[in-house]
């Protein structure tokens, strides 16, 4: 098994929608690919962690890289690891602040389910900054 995380600066033009958009993407595809993990957004930045084989996150991460609706993509933490923290989940996503012009909520999953999961120190202290972010 094989983690990534990386951390990216949302495009000016990326709204919602697209939030929307990549999570629908990113689950179908992900549970085809047995990919799991974690999607988080504060309106600025985002932080992704992708679990699976590294036959699939690597070309994934690789494609992720070219999405035009973020920028400055970079890895974080990459490295085998023993067990997946969020299995069963192809992608969880948690913004750091509640879009108040988001009629129609995107599920999202809260900190406390976030961190009631078993996982390394380092991955714990990732996200939890990350969520601290003061974003928009
Ligand atoms: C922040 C961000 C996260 C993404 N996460 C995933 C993901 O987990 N899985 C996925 O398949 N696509 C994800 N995408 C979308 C991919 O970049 C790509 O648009 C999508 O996989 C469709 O590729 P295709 O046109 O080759 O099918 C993400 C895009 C962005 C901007």
């Amino acid at each position: 098994m094989y983690r990534l995380i990386y951390i990216s600066s949302a495009s000016d033009e990326t709204s919602i929608s697209d939030i929307r958009d990549i999570l629908s993407t990113a689950v179908t595809n992900n549970r085809e690919m047995e990919i799991t993990g974690l999607l988080m957004y504060n309106g600025l930045n985002f932080m992704q962690v992708l679990e699976g084989s590294q036959d699939d996150v690597q070309p994934l991460f690789e494609k992720i890289t070219k999405d035009v609706r973020h920028v400055s993509v970079a890895s974080i933490l990459q490295g085998e690891a023993d067990t997946r923290i969020f299995a069963p989940w192809s992608m969880l996503f948690k913004k750091a602040k509640p879009d108040t012009t988001d009629e129609d909520h995107i599920p999202e999953v809260t900190m406390p389910e976030i961190m009631a999961l078993e996982m390394p120190d380092n991955v714990r202290t990732i996200i939890r900054n990350f969520d601290n972010l003061l974003g928009c």
